[in-house]
């Protein structure tokens, strides 16, 4: 059986909002509660741990979906808040991890990253990414241009992301300074020569992160709502 996890616990920062992201309030409901819900319609996905900001209580709006729903602390850096996540979900394998900050999640990506894993033994993870559409240039400390990538090469990494549990659990055994270092768990992977795979996602999957994204999230879950819920 598959877990997930909803990484929940930052502050939000950049957002500037009174409360911490994943609490503010988006198309008439806690962030959070859009990826919860998401991922509790997911066939195949039995119980989900939140990590949430120390000290906060879920919000009484927050509606429970029919599935076991765990909360934990989360620490200090992302990675420690997926580590804290692991350490109290009980059985099951592979592991989703997923950021509440990216509230447009669908059931149908959650779907093609568990059918993705599924299909190559070989793989320690599948990992949502959208290929890259501007042109992206390696700058120096002075503002001078050093190299131009090759775009055709270049994916912009979302989440979910899914690891066979193993896999990690031993990623995440790192130093403290070296998970503070990670924005995705896939690179903690990645470092230890796993071998992590693509899924390709829609651009619609952003990550909320300053004042503009929320509104554009408002935007798109509303019309998604007036197609009728379709996701598609
Ligand atoms: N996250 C977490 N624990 C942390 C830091 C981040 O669970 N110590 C979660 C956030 O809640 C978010 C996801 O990781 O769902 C991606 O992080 P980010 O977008 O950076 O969110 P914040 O850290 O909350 O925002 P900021 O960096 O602007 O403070
Ligand atoms: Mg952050």
């Amino acid at each position: 059986m598959t877990l997930a996890l909803i990484v929940a616990a930052g502050s939000g920062e950049r957002l500037r909002a009174a409360r911490p992201k994943a609490l503010v309030e988006l198309g008439g409901r806690p962030m959070l509660q859009w990826s919860l819900d998401a991922l509790a319609s997911v066939a195949g996905i039995e119980r989900i741990v939140l990590a949430l900001p120390a000290g906060v209580a879920l919000p009484p709006a927050m509606r429970m979906p029919a599935i076991e729903v765990r909360s934990v602390e989360g620490g200090a850096a992302r990675s420690d808040s997926v580590a804290r996540a692991l350490a109290a979900a009980g059985e099951g394998d592979p592991v989703l991890v997923h950021d509440a900050a990216r509230p447009l999640l669908t059931p149908q990506l959650a779907r093609a990253v568990i059918d993705a894993l599924e299909r190559d033994p070989q793989a320690a993870a599948a990992i949502a990414a959208v290929p890259v559409t501007d042109t992206v240039k390696r700058v120096d400390g002075d503002g001078v241009v050093r190299e131009t990538l090759d775009r055709r090469e270049l994916w912009a990494v979302q989440t979910p992301q899914l690891f066979r549990r193993a896999a990690l659990e031993r990623a995440l055994e790192t130093s403290a300074q070296e998970r503070a270092r990670a924005t995705d768990d896939a690179w903690l992977v990645e470092r230890q020569g796993g071998r992590v795979i693509v899924v390709r996602a829609g651009e619609e999957n952003l990550k909320v992160t300053t004042p503009i994204d929320l509104q554009l999230a408002e935007l798109l879950l509303a019309a998604r709502g007036a197609r009728g819920g379709d996701p598609a």
